[in-house]
């Protein structure tokens, strides 16, 4: 009772200092409306940094909140205090400022402070003895209303927008990128959340870029000349917005605000944004940010308006600004204070002394209010329709995660895509479009796409590219020097795929081929150590690399663009004629089919005849002979016996006819057989070289005298050379017994020596690679393919293994065999689908033979009924 006396002469006493402020920057704000006679009073305390903008810009949201929220609801029966404290842009005041209004005014609720660092000891006191701690800007992820349950969020915090951060950077593709934050525990909370997320979508973060509070300029530009050293080329900025200022105008002097580069804000500043100063946003022209989204709705205007006025008038001083998602949010907060305080039909303050009293500091005074739960509660459950959208509070958080992302353009931010956590980034709220992003304007004025990364060092350097300089196989790699005009042109199938591959990438990238040794006309002897000068000196190897295990320890390889693996080529030999050779036109179940029938032929053939011819007639073993006879005698048409029967004269016409064309096939046969001369490799199996302790080729510099060494072969067993010409001449000579090779190399040879064969007359043959891949078979000589070489850890190398696959996978790669190599399954002999010699088949005859069975059995019907018929008649 003495309480609500005290509490209506307070209301009586300022009422005519409304809205005042005392001079240690704090005040009391009442409702200017009409006060009910029987009113509650319930105080609030409000935390800000009153003396600067952002302060200031909240007490006009909160002043203006409280006498709308009255004027429009005059019947309520509670009205909030507010008592406002100064915190002075500092932890200690912010702190000391809420032990004020929890002491000494007894504050039910407090609003604020301003800053997440301001915050952190206030929700931890205000949890202690229940009093909520409402705050509309602290963002800081490291608060969490989780575990200060009296702590209550009216805005998202930090960590909501890394999804949002890390579906931007993947709809780029970008896989590196450094966080640049302020050295805050503001600043650092959000770290964690943006590095898991970047893990999660592959990308990485090389480094993280600290920025103390108290960094002067030099040490500013000192940092950024770090980062321009290092080659990624994207950043998220993450820091309050006047550090982010004196960062950003750095960023230019230095000239990272350039083409290639992508910077990304996090709302922190994107928030700000409408109302930073000009020269701060003319600095981050080209810039990414995250903002939480506002729908422009009609309220949303008239609040603008009015909240301007509201400014000028308490800040007679300086120019309104543009009201953020904050001020929205303050007003939005308020009322909601305003109605929960009104349902949870509080009492005045009535506080307990805490339990355990810490007698010795000025938080002995503290006591535990009585109202705290029910109070939090109604906080919690209000729901209403805001000014800056729905007010929802799940987990004590406003439940609103929409965010727009906005790029940095003339004076402020152009939203050029949305993102909800359900749909990801998408173009419009309500449109079905595919298109995700509108064009961003990149750093330097530009659209197109930085790729996220450079090259260290300046940036008009060209790739340095290794080429091997080759003797032979130079359908490979083909150096050639012009000593008139000292260039060096570089030409080969491996080339062509480079370059077909480099049009491919989603940017430009300029490159120069340096010969490897040097230009002076010097083999590559060791394509090892070629590949070993790329972690040094060099960006990248093209040419017949191979991937191998060992190499890449040192190096990155691309995908292959070749068929994996290394085979060899052995010459062939003559297959020797066998004595049976006759035999072997006809398939031997054609043979006794043959046989068969003329059997069945001849049996019938006496049995007709046998009655009425006497040539036919004697005793049964005679009459057997006969029909072997009579049978085999047509196979040379030399049958004397005449035929009586007219059954049977059709039965032998239709038997020499098939005869003729039995004969025919076999001659045409026995003809190919006799004169192509099947050819059989003389070696089918590493083991046998082995064995045999033969010696095998190589080609010079190839790691496969490596390979060939691992798998028992003696140093004095291997001969390298280094060209087809070598490879025809060693196997003509009988130098080596093999020549061991990568698959492509071997197929080059194939199909090259297609047509030198016939003119060679020796017995090198196409036919060599089928028998070299036989010995293969089973065999684990497994390798990677020819790819492209970078240094390890280059992003480059991941751009260009997905233009390879898309590549390999369309019909350029065909052409481009096609055009060095030729047409290897188009040789004669050389492709893998050699038919070969084949026999007859009995399929081949069938037709026939079932047409000679049926006839003679018809025939042999009808002679049965005829004789039936004629002894009945
Ligand atoms: C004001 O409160 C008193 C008792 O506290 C009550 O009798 C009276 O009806 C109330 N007046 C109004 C207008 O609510
Ligand atoms: C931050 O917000 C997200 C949702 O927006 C929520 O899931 C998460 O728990 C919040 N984290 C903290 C520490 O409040
Ligand atoms: C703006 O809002 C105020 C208070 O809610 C209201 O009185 C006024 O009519 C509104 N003006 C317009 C143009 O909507
Ligand atoms: C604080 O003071 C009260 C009396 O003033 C006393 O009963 C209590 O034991 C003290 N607590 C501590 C922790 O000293
Ligand atoms: C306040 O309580 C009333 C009824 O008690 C309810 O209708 C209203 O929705 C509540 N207001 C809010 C904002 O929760
Ligand atoms: C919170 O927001 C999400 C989407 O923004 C929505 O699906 C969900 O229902 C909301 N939760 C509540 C309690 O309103
Ligand atoms: C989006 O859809 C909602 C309802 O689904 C509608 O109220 C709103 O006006 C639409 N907005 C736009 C920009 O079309
Ligand atoms: C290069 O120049 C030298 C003279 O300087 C000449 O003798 C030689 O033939 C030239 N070689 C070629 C390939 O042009
Ligand atoms: C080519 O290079 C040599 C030595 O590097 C130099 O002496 C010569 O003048 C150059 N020729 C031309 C045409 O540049
Ligand atoms: C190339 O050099 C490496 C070491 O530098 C060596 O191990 C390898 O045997 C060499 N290869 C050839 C083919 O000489």
């Amino acid at each position: 009772m003495l309480n609500y006396h005290f509490s209506l002469v307070l209301l009586f006493f300022f009422s005519f200092i409304c809205c005042s402020f005392d001079k240690h920057g704090g005040g009391l704000l009442l409702p200017a409306f009409g006060m009910a006679q029987n009113t509650t009073i319930v105080h609030v305390g409000l935390v800000l940094d009153l003396e600067i903008l952002a302060g200031k810009r909240s007490h006009a949201s909160i002043s203006m909140a409280l006498d709308d929220f009255y004027a429009s609801h005059p019947s309520y029966k509670t009205r909030l205090l507010i008592h406002s404290r100064d915190s002075k842009q500092d932890i200690i005041h912010a702190a000391s400022a809420a032990l004020d209004l929890m002491k000494n005014t007894q504050a039910q609720v407090i609003i604020g402070p301003y800053r997440s660092s301001q915050a952190e000891f206030i929700i931890n006191i205000g949890n202690k003895i229940q009093v909520p701690v409402i705050s509309f800007s602290a963002t800081s992820p490291a608060l969490a209303p989780e575990r200060t349950p009296y702590f209550v969020r009216t805005t998202n915090n930090d960590s909501s927008q890394v999804a949002a951060i890390s579906a931007f950077v993947k709809s780029f593709g970008w896989r590196e990128v450094v966080l640049v934050y302020e050295d805050t525990s503001f600043g650092s909370g959000i770290i964690p959340y943006l590095v898991d997320v970047f893990q999660s979508i592959g990308a990485k973060v090389p480094y993280r870029s600290i920025i103390s509070l108290s960094v002067n300029d030099d040490q500013l530009k000192e940092e950024l000349y770090k980062l321009m050293a290092m080659q990624t080329r994207v950043f998220i900025v993450h820091m309050e917005p006047h550090l982010a200022s004196r960062l950003f105008t750095k960023v230019n002097e230095v000239g990272m605000m350039e083409e290639g580069y992508v910077w990304i804000m996090t709302d922190v500043i994107g928030n700000m944004l409408d109302s930073l100063n000009s020269r701060s946003v003319e600095a981050m022209q080209g810039a990414v940010a995250m903002r939480s989204y506002m729908p422009r709705s009609e309220e949303m205007e008239n609040f603008t308006r009015r909240w301007k006025a509201r400014f000028r008038q308490e800040n007679p001083i300086s120019e309104p600004p543009e009201p953020t998602v904050f001020e929205a949010r303050a007003y939005d907060t308020l009322w909601t204070l305003a109605m929960a305080v009104e349902n949870a039909t509080v009492s005045s303050s009535s506080f307990r002394k805490l339990p355990q009293g810490y007698n010795s500091t000025d938080l002995g005074g503290l006591s535990v209010s009585q109202n705290g739960p029910k109070l939090l509660e109604a906080i919690l459950s209000t729901r209403f329709r805001g000014i800056a959208g729905d007010f929802v509070l799940v987990n004590g958080q406003l439940n609103s995660s929409v965010y727009e992302i906005v790029n940095v353009i003339g004076k402020a931010g152009r939203r050029i895509a949305f993102w909800t956590p359900e749909l990801g980034i998408f173009k419009q709220l309500n449109s079905t479009s595919s298109v995700s992003l509108k064009t961003v304007i990149w750093p330097g004025d530009t659209t197109s796409l930085p790729k996220g990364w450079e090259m260290p060092r300046d940036k008009e350097r060209k790739l340095k590219i290794l080429v091997p300089v080759k003797n032979g196989f130079k359908e490979f790699v083909n150096i050639a020097f012009d000593n008139t005009t000292n260039r060096t042109t570089v030409t080969g199938y491996c080339i062509d795929v480079f370059e077909a591959v480099m049009q491919l990438l989603p940017y430009a990238v300029s490159y120069e081929y340096v010969p490897y040794p040097n230009a002076k006309g010097q083999i590559a002897d060791n394509y090892t150590n070629m590949v070993l000068q790329v972690s040094s000196q060099f960006d990248a190897v093209v040419g017949d690399t191979t991937i191998i295990a060992s190499r890449s320890k040192y190096v990155d390889f691309t995908l292959p663009y070749t068929e994996s693996g290394v085979s060899m080529i052995v010459p062939v030999k003559a297959e020797k004629r066998n004595m049976w050779i006759f035999l072997t036109p006809l398939s031997s179940e054609l043979w006794l089919w043959t046989l068969g029938l003329f059997l069945f032929i001849g049996l019938i053939l006496c049995l007709i005849e046998t009655r009425i011819n006497p040539e036919f007639q004697g005793p049964p073993l005679q009459q057997l002979g006969m029909i072997f006879y009579f049978s085999f005698s047509i196979l040379t048409f030399a049958h004397r016996e005449r035929l009586v029967s007219n059954l049977s004269r059709i039965i032998v016409l239709l038997w020499v006819f098939v005869v003729l064309i039995l004969t025919s096939a076999y001659t045409a046969s026995l003809t190919s057989f006799l004169t192509v001369q099947p050819l059989e490799p003389t070696v089918t199996d590493v083991s046998e070289l082995l064995k045999n302790n033969k010696i095998v080729g190589y080609q010079d510099g190839s790691y496969v005298a490596d390979l060939l060494k691992g798998l028992g072969f003696k140093a004095y067993q291997l001969k390298n050379y280094s060209s087809l010409e070598q490879y025809i001449d060693a196997l003509n000579k009988s130098e080596v017994a093999a020549i061991f090779d990568d698959i492509p190399s071997l197929k080059l040879f194939v199909s090259q020596n297609c047509a030198n064969v016939a003119m060679a007359g020796k017995n090198i043959i196409g036919k060599i690679y089928k028998a070299a891949h036989i010995a293969m078979v089973g065999k684990t000589f497994k390798t990677g393919g020819f790819g492209f070489v970078f240094p390890l850890g280059s992003p480059l190398a991941r751009d260009v293994s997905r233009a390879i696959l898309s590549l390999t996978q369309s019909n350029k790669m065909t052409t481009i065999e096609r055009k060095w190599f030729g047409d290897v399954t188009s040789c004669p002999h050389g492709g893998d689908d050699d038919p070969g010699l084949s026999n007859l088949k009995l399929q081949s005859f069938g037709g026939l033979f079932l047409i000679t069975g049926v006839v003679t059995a018809l025939t042999f019907f009808l002679h049965i009924s005829h004789v039936l018929f004629s002894k009945q008649g």
